[in-house]
């Protein structure tokens, strides 16, 4: 997964490149690279790290045209290395391009074309695609075709697309013809903008904001060819298309850090914001409900649903298991929380009236979108709880839910966590009211969640607290996170959060199951983090507790305020406002996200870029 830029026009390119794969650098942070077309000379120029390390080689090594490609990479295949880094040469430098996606069959091809004479640089499936261009090139050259024109290239990459399996999304450029861009996808999204003799590309609409709001979202098997005077969409199979422009919401993009360190930091602290943004127009405190704008979807057949299929990934998945359990709980309709990476290739029997929720911070995650895809193939209603407005999975679902979250930066999820949850419950009482769910109980439900921005502005004053708890641990290499019920999900969350930023190695368990395993690795060098509020099942996990205790494990409890029977059995307590067994992911999940920051911080890792990440995985 990567982010792709390019231009074609009349501005000075370097610019325009190296500030959109600023924009997309949340898609990949290994390396970043650019190619221009300078003279009838394609330069490139190619860094392994941040876009910032391009930058300061642009300072010194600089280019100068007004047609360019770009790309920061999130490698699959071969190491983060200057020579790995895109874009890549093909041939004898007919070609170059930058790719978003993975070859499968790139060994296959790399073999064949190794034997046509062609040399290899690079460890990646993408230079297979830049020699394969340049050989079909060649092939039509010798056919008695002139490289120089459109035409030429674009049969040239259409016939190197009809031998690629994977996915794609490429941007090509030719030495021989100048002033043309050429782009394919299959899987990948790409993005044209349409300026005044000038045209922008992106692998989403991020580097276009603010240059033109004309788009085109190119669709899988369409090939774009683009130069200054105009733009032409061929689909391989059916021939040219006329482009469907639409326009580009722009979204005011809170990006300044302001007094925080972090955007991690600041995130945390913008969630008594983002919960309330995401309740916002939503309680209708008449019918006792929640009301929706953007479900697209009848009354009628929402009644009807038999069944819920939530699916997604990483902390959005484990948003969606607290919703598997409210769903159950208030509108009692059988559901499931599926990873979208299983889900795209199970089969699992799904009734007419199952209904899919794709749940998403960004929109773009690949596996999320190839499961909801294969849901609405098979006739399923997918609709979609996600952050980034206009993103691909916002744009391909029936209806959804946004959460009006604002821009989420820190790869970790801490924000968007609670807003998915405050949106599921809503759904939850929306659903629960059209069935067994009565007046009382859903206005109960509505008072308690007006009070939720309050509580959790409350809820953040255990910062210091955890503060201090974490020099105690920041030394520990394996953690255990456990909780039970609402609180399960919230010690998967709490494992993953510690995981990606810290690089301690953390396990997210049931609290009462660890004892089938997990409880031989306690011992005085495993902490274990209880979720502990006081509830239904408060006694059991305390039980549970005692079993750690009796092992030597270190414990940190996530208790409620006022709860002295804790601090007698809990290494430390990190105290939080008491509230609803249902609400407690929302209070429960803020002492975690404190914990994994002060602990990363306190390790020296990179917060807010943790190594091998990307905010948003765009690939298999
Ligand atoms: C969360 O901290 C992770 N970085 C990651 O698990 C993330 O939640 C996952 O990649 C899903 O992303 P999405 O919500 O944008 O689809
Ligand atoms: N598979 C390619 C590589 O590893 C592209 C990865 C990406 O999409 O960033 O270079």
């Amino acid at each position: 997964m990567c982010g792709i830029v390019g231009y074609v026009g009349h501005r000075d390119v370097a610019g325009f490149l190296l500030e959109g794969l600023h924009r997309l650098e949340y898609r990949g942070y290994d390396s970043a690279g650019i190619a221009v077309l300078q003279n009838d000379e394609i330069k490139v120029r190619k860094k392994a790290g941040r876009v910032q390390e391009l930058s300061s080689e642009l300072d010194s090594n600089p280019v100068q045209s007004s047609i360019g490609i770009g790309h920061t990479r999130w490698a699959t295949h071969g190491e983060a290395t200057n020579e790995n880094s895109h874009p890549h040469i093909g041939g004898n430098g007919e070609v170059v391009l930058v790719h978003n996606g993975v070859i499968e069959n790139y060994i296959d091809l790399r073999n064949q074309l190794q034997g046509l004479g062609f040399v290899f640089k690079s460890q990646t499936d993408s230079e297979v695609i830049a020699h394969l261009l340049a050989h079909h090139l060649q092939e039509q050259v010798k056919l008695g075709e002139d490289a120089s024109t459109k035409e030429t290239c674009l049969k040239a990459l259409e016939l190197t697309t009809r031998k690629l399996n994977g996915t794609y999304g490429i941007v090509a450029m030719f030495k021989e013809c100048s002033n043309t861009i050429i782009c394919a996808r299959a899987g990948s999204p790409l993005v044209i903008g349409i300026g005044k003799d000038e045209y922008f590309l992106g692998s989403d609409s991020s580097p276009l904001i603010g240059y033109t709001e004309d788009v085109v979202y190119l669709s899988d098997y369409e090939i774009a060819i683009l130069s200054s005077d105009g733009m032409e969409i061929i689909h391989r199979d059916s021939g040219h298309q006329s482009p469907s422009i639409q326009t580009l919401k722009q979204v005011s993009a809170d990006s300044d850090l302001g007094d925080f360190e972090h955007y991690m930091l600041k995130e945390i602290y913008e969630q008594p914001q983002s919960i309330e943004n995401a309740m916002r127009g939503r309680l209708d405190e008449d019918e006792a409900t929640a009301k929706f704008g953007g479900l697209n979807i009848d009354p009628q057949q929402l009644r009807k649903i038999d069944r819920i299929v939530l699916t997604a990934c990483g902390t959005s998945w484990h948003a969606g298991l607290v919703g598997e359990y409210l769903l159950e709980e208030f509108a009692r309709i059988p559901t499931e929380v599926e990873y979208a990476s299983e889900l795209r290739y199970r089969n699992p029997p799904m009734t007419d009236n199952t209904m899919v929720f794709t749940i998403t911070q960004s929109g773009e995650t690949a596996d999320t979108l190839a499961a909801m895809r294969e849901c609405k193939r098979k006739g399923h209603p997918t609709l979609a709880i996600c952050n980034v407005v206009g993103s691909t999975i916002a744009r391909e679902a029936d209806g959804g839910i946004y959460l009006h979250a604002g821009p989420e930066i820190g790869v970790a999820s801490t924000k968007a966590f609670t807003s998915q949850v405050t949106v599921l419950t809503l759904l939850a009482l929306y659903l629960g009211r059209m069935r067994h769910l009565s007046q009382p109980a859903g206005s109960r439900i509505i008072q308690q969640l007006k009070e939720i921005p309050d509580i959790i502005r409350k809820t953040l004053k255990c910062h210091e607290a955890v503060k201090d708890i974490s020099e105690r641990y920041c030394h520990y290499e394996n953690f255990l996170y456990l909780g039970r019920l609402y609180n399960f999900p919230v010690a998967l969350e709490g494992a993953l959060k510690l995981k990606e930023i810290s690089y301690s190695h953390a396990e997210g368990y049931p609290a009462a199951e660890m004892k089938q395993g997990p409880i031989a690795l306690v011992d005085e060098k495993t902490p274990s983090v209880f979720i502990v509020p006081r509830g239904n099942i408060y006694p059991k996990v305390l039980s549970n507790l005692e079993e750690i205790k009796a092992r030597k494990g270190p414990v940190i409890a996530i208790a409620c305020e006022g709860d002295t029977r804790i601090e007698q059995l809990a290494d430390d307590v990190i105290y939080v406002p008491d509230v609803e067994d249902y609400l407690q992911p929302l209070v429960t999940s803020i002492p975690l996200q404190f914990l994994s920051y002060h602990i990363a911080l306190l390790r020296g890792c990179n917060v807010d870029r943790p190594r091998n990440l990307a905010k948003s995985v765009t690939v298999e």
